[in-house]
């Protein structure tokens, strides 16, 4: 963490998380919390609950929660870093500056001046397109049944007919040559001198997540060729490392976003209201790209052109995809070339259908496959089968494995058995492949925690929280280090500091965590409903089986830790004598 706790404590306490939800959120106070409509998933009636007096949020329909910092992380997508600044900014807190030398500086105001002059030149395309002179680009888009609303939402513009009216308009605004150049809207020539890049062309902005304007698309409004025209890369204009549309299709929340090839199609499709549309900036699908559809979604649908083109490309972007451990479908679009003209002729409702049966991007590739054999061949279909059976090799979790070889096999009338030998030859060959690298959060999990563990540590401490007055106790029977899973030790270790301080702050114990997948469990702490016992005497029995366990599984783990260290030894020992009193003694809840 670059910050102290303190400080983030202070930015924590200056975001009263009531107000910064509401920014975001339209919620109703009922009873002592506030309730509005979940924003982490889809829903009709309202399960996300805010608490003042906890500071924290907590979905009971899909298990989102957190506190302040996990709610700004989860809903901008951003670091816990990058939330802190923002709430840090909201409160007024300072933050201390990193020190940056004069390289690291000069790049900066570099980089912003060259988003400073695509946002002007942005707004210069876009004034145009609505003068007297932009009548042709005007009319062009509106052939292309784009709505003024669009138009208006993705900034779209026009490059006028002369070659130089935007280099003067923005020398006129104090941009040098050198700028213009290097933001690739205007270049030097011998014999013109300073001339536009782009000029007659529709003009497409292409921003990045944040709506900044990095670099620009033009499109010919007629046959001529080059159709498209796009900003060269630059310092702030990364092709491999930013989609069109994302800017809007971050915030979408379908649950899938849907990867097309083109900037119209992308409009398109937003228009008919599929706002988790993005493509590749007139380069094809990088890993890039797909890390960062990762920070969104789990599940990519491709809707590239149904040509040869569209095909080979989908093959490339479903290994990217896979890669970088995403699901990946694909969408036919018979009879239609692309999204665009699809959307045009059959509609919206058309569409939907065929995203609900987007093919397995598994299956696709073997459709694709199989057109390279003749199955009415004993020897091509074999050879076929090989290459499925190599393809499966692909998947290197088990389950997954058996599951499709069992799919597989019932598709393509192979014998399951034949095809799982198959598949191990070429694993005893080539290996099966490695999964796929998912970012690690700082601490890490117990590879495959048990539940049956980790549901009384959890159990434990919800009933503490929610009666801190059984605190004094049990103290004396349980410590911190009885919490075999780390990150409710972690918990614990400050819980109990808190109940013996009689200072119980949920929201800061959460921000003990970076990661927003821990900040959710560590909610789900402060959030869990215990079971509702009838009878008190019911409830003490719960209560104590609850504690036992906890007690009784971290005797096993430091027993099974043991070696010859003999403090360890006496530590067992202590424990077993703990355990046996702790069993037989009755503790009240009253
Ligand atoms: P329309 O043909 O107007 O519907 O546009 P589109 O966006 O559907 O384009 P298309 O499917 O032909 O191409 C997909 C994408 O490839 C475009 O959005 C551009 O990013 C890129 N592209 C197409 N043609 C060219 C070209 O001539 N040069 C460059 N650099 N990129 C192109
Ligand atoms: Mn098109």
């Amino acid at each position: 963490m670059y910050y102290p706790d303190e400080l983030i404590e202070e930015v924590r306490a200056g975001n009263d998380i009531v107000d910064v939800v509401s920014g975001y959120v339209r919620i109703q106070k009922k009873g002592s919390s506030y309730f509005g409509l979940c924003p982490f998933h889809n829903e009709k009636s309202p399960s996300f609950s805010v608490s003042r007096s906890k500071q924290m949020f907590y979905c009971f329909g899909c298990g989102a929660g957190g506190n302040v910092f996990t709610f700004v992380m989860q809903y901008e997508n951003y670091s816990f870093q990058e939330a802190v600044k923002l709430l840090a900014d909201r409160a007024g807190v300072n933050l201390p500056e990193i020190e940056y030398g004069e390289e690291v500086k000069k790049r900066e105001s570099k980089k912003a001046r060259l988003l400073e002059v695509n946002k002007e030149a942005a707004k210069y395309f876009y004034y145009q397109l609505r003068a007297k002179n932009g009548q042709a680009g005007y009319q062009y888009l509106k052939k292309r049944q784009l709505s003024d609303e669009t138009i208006k939402k993705f900034g779209l513009g026009y490059a006028n007919v002369t070659s130089d009216d935007l280099i003067r308009y923005l020398k006129s605004k104090g941009y040098e040559d050198q700028l213009i150049t290097e933001a690739g809207l205007g270049s030097f020539d011998e014999k013109y001198g300073m001339h536009d890049k782009f000029w007659n062309r529709v003009m497409f902005p292409i921003q990045d997540s944040n709506h900044r304007v990095i670099g620009f698309g033009g499109r010919v409004m007629g046959d001529a060729k080059p159709k498209y025209l796009n900003s060269p890369e630059t310092m702030i204009f990364d092709k491999s490392r930013n989609l069109y549309g994302l800017n809007f299709a971050r915030t979408a929340r379908a649950g899938n976003m849907i990867l097309c090839e083109g900037y119209m199609d992308v409009i398109a499709m937003h228009q008919a209201g599929f706002s988790q549309a993005v493509a590749s900036l007139g380069t094809s699908f990088t890993a890039g790209q797909a890390n960062l559809l990762r920070r969104y979604v789990g599940e990519v649908i491709l809707a590239y052109d149904s040509d040869g083109a569209g095909v080979s490309a989908a093959l490339r972007a479903i290994g990217i995809l896979k890669e970088a451990g995403l699901t990946g479908k694909v969408l036919n679009l018979e009879p239609y070339k692309d999204p665009d003209e699809f959307m045009k002729n059959l509609g919206k409702e058309a569409f939907e259908e065929r995203i609900r049966t987007a093919e397995n991007s598994f299956f696709f590739e073997l459709r694709m496959l199989q057109r390279e054999y003749d199955l009415n061949d004993p020897e091509s279909k074999t050879a076929f089968h090989r290459e499925i059976a190599k393809k499966l090799c692909g998947f290197s979790e088990e389950v997954e494995r058996e599951n499709y070889i069992e799919a597989v096999a019932g598709k393509y009338h192979i014998g399951f058995d034949n095809l799982r030998k198959l598949v191990l030859t070429y694993a005893t060959q080539t290996g099966f492949a490695m999964p796929a690298a998912r970012p690690k959060s700082g601490i890490q999990k117990k590879s495959d925690p048990k539940e049956n563990q980790k549901k009384p540590q959890k159990l434990l401490l919800t009933w503490l929280v929610d009666e801190p007055a059984l605190w004094p106790k049990v103290k004396k029977y349980i410590s911190p280090n009885d919490f075999t899973e780390e990150m409710y030790r972690i918990i614990a270790e400050k819980l109990f500091a808190d109940l013996d301080a009689g200072t119980l702050n949920p929201a800061a114990i959460i921000s003990l965590f970076t990661d927003e997948e821990q900040q959710r469990e560590a909610a789900g702490v402060f959030n869990t409903k215990l079971m509702e016992l009838d009878t008190k005497s019911e409830r003490e029995k719960a209560f104590h089986d609850i504690l036992l366990s906890v007690k009784r599984n971290s005797l096993d783990y430091f027993s099974s830790q043991l070696g010859a260290d003999v403090s360890a030894i006496s530590k067992v020992i202590e424990g077993k004598k703990e355990l046996e009193e702790l069993s037989k003694t009755h503790i009240s809840l009253d």
